[in-house]
């Protein structure tokens, strides 16, 4: 029996003449109006089964549209569900941590960066995170309505970090409440570069004063006091003539250095044979040597390939690195050079190893690393009376970088010091040529 309630109202009104129309059947069999009632029974019988079809496929049409409902949600909570994996994957690829913070100060997303560095994570309260009240109170003025705000912060640990935590307000629309986003920027490097560039230029101008204000006191002087007093006038002479070249040194260095960083990313590949530089550095500084009567031994290995370099620049770091160890060396010493090659180790290139010795005074070990840095001296006035601009060892540590080449100082307070440059040799199986001007240009292999 078809369920009435679904049935429609016309379907309800045959039914009911359908029941009228069955007992006068069978009342009045005989008469003539039978016929015509059961003709009128049949209607209503068919009517019933019809509206009883129409009831089944209503209910089946509310059946798949009741099933294409839950298929529609459960592709949005999908859709959801997916959309908040792409969320985090994207916010764990950022490296500045991130927090996410709600209304009650619950963290609500916290990304790889942020779990590392602040060991934070979901459903944590930010006040368990975060202890700096500036912070803190970031927070509190964006969840209150402003927009940004930005607040320095020193991370305290062996290696001091500087960070900037830009809070940001999120808003979700009417219904939701805002929330509040963190962001720490590490800034160390930036700020440790705004150094450094500060600290050049204070530098560069402290080494250009000196040497300034010398050469305008002695004009002074040669103008009044010493005006005829010929053996000072000599001697002021000669101390403004070394003033002045070593200034000239000093401009011809930052040259050198600025052109040697600017060409850094392009390795040099002509092949350079190191016996010849050496030799010409050799021949060079003999006068200084001698003026200090330090002997200079020349020791290279027989058969070395050649390296992969600009002849220019290596002469100009076995000239820097000879030239302090006749300085930096104990008188009536000895400087030795030498060389020899390094076989290749796994992806390490086979190399020539390029050794300056003195017998010097040494290096104590504290000032070992910082020796490259411009201007950096262990006795400034001892480099300075000398000549020297304190630039040498960091021209040679950006050349050495540009040839893809390792540099090492090993020293014995008391005993003396060992400067070593590793520099990529030319594998002579692969490169046994000289390369011709068509091959130049094409990078050469190295073992
Ligand atoms: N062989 C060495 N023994 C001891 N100290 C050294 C030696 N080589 C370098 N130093 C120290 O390192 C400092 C930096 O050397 P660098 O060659 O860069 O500058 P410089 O020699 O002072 O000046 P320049 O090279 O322009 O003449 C020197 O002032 C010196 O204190
Ligand atoms: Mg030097």
């Amino acid at each position: 029996m078809p369920n009435l309630r679904t049935q429609p109202g016309s379907m309800r009104v045959l039914a009911f003449l359908a029941a009228m129309a069955l007992p006068l059947v069978l009342w009045h069999a005989e008469a003539a109006t039978a016929a015509g009632a059961f003709v009128i029974g049949l209607v209503a019988v068919g009517g019933v089964l019809a509206g009883a079809r129409r009831a089944r496929a209503t209910e089946a049409r509310m059946a798949s549209l009741a099933a294409g409902h839950e298929r529609d949600a459960a592709a949005r909570a999908r859709g959801a569900e997916e959309a908040a994996r792409m969320v985090s994957a994207t916010l764990d690829a950022v490296p500045d941590a991130i927090l996410e913070v709600d209304g009650e100060r619950i963290v609500v997303r916290a990304n790889a960066a942020a779990r590392s560095l602040l060991s934070a994570s979901a459903g944590m309260t930010l006040l368990s995170i975060v202890r700096d009240p500036d912070i803190l109170a970031g927070v509190e003025d964006v969840l209150a309505g402003r927009e940004t705000a930005d607040i320095p912060f020193t991370l305290p640990g062996p290696v001091e970090r500087h960070l900037v935590v830009h809070v940001l307000r999120l808003d979700l629309g009417a219904a939701a409440r805002s929330r509040a986003m963190l962001l720490y920027r590490d800034v160390t490097a930036l700020r440790s570069a705004d150094r450094l560039r500060a600290d050049f230029v204070a530098n560069v101008s402290h080494e250009l004063r000196t040497p300034l204000a010398s050469l305008s006191g002695f004009v002074e002087t040669l103008r009044g006091p010493a005006r005829d007093d010929e053996p000072a006038r000599l001697r002021f002479l000669e101390i403004m003539d070394g003033e002045a070249r070593r200034m000239t040194r000093l401009v011809a260095d930052l040259l050198s250095l600025s052109r040697i960083e600017a060409s850094e990313h392009a390795a040099p590949i002509e092949p350079v044979e190191i016996a010849p530089v050496v030799a010409r550095v050799v021949d060079m500084l003999a006068p200084v040597a001698r003026a200090r009567r330090i002997s200079v031994a020349v020791d290279i290995e027989a058969g070395l390939p050649p390296v992969a370099g600009d002849g220019d620049q290596l002469q100009q770091v076995m000239q820097n690195l000879v030239d302090n160890a006749i300085k930096y060396g104990r008188a009536e010493g000895q400087v030795r050079v030498s060389a020899r090659l390094l076989a290749a180790e796994g992806s390490v290139p086979a190399r020539v190893a390029l050794a300056v010795s003195d017998t010097g005074d040494g290096i104590a070990r504290e000032h070992l690393h910082r020796l490259t840095e411009r201007f950096y001296r262990i006795d400034p006035g001892r480099s300075r009376r000398m000549g020297g601009t304190g630039l040498g060892l960091a021209i040679v540590k950006h050349i050495v970088n540009r040839h893809r080449g390792a540099l090492s100082i090993e020293s014995t307070p008391g005993e003396g010091s060992t400067f070593t440059v590793r520099i990529p040799a030319i594998d002579p199986v692969a490169a046994p040529r000289r390369p011709s001007e068509d091959q130049r240009g094409q990078p050469s292999s190295t073992a």
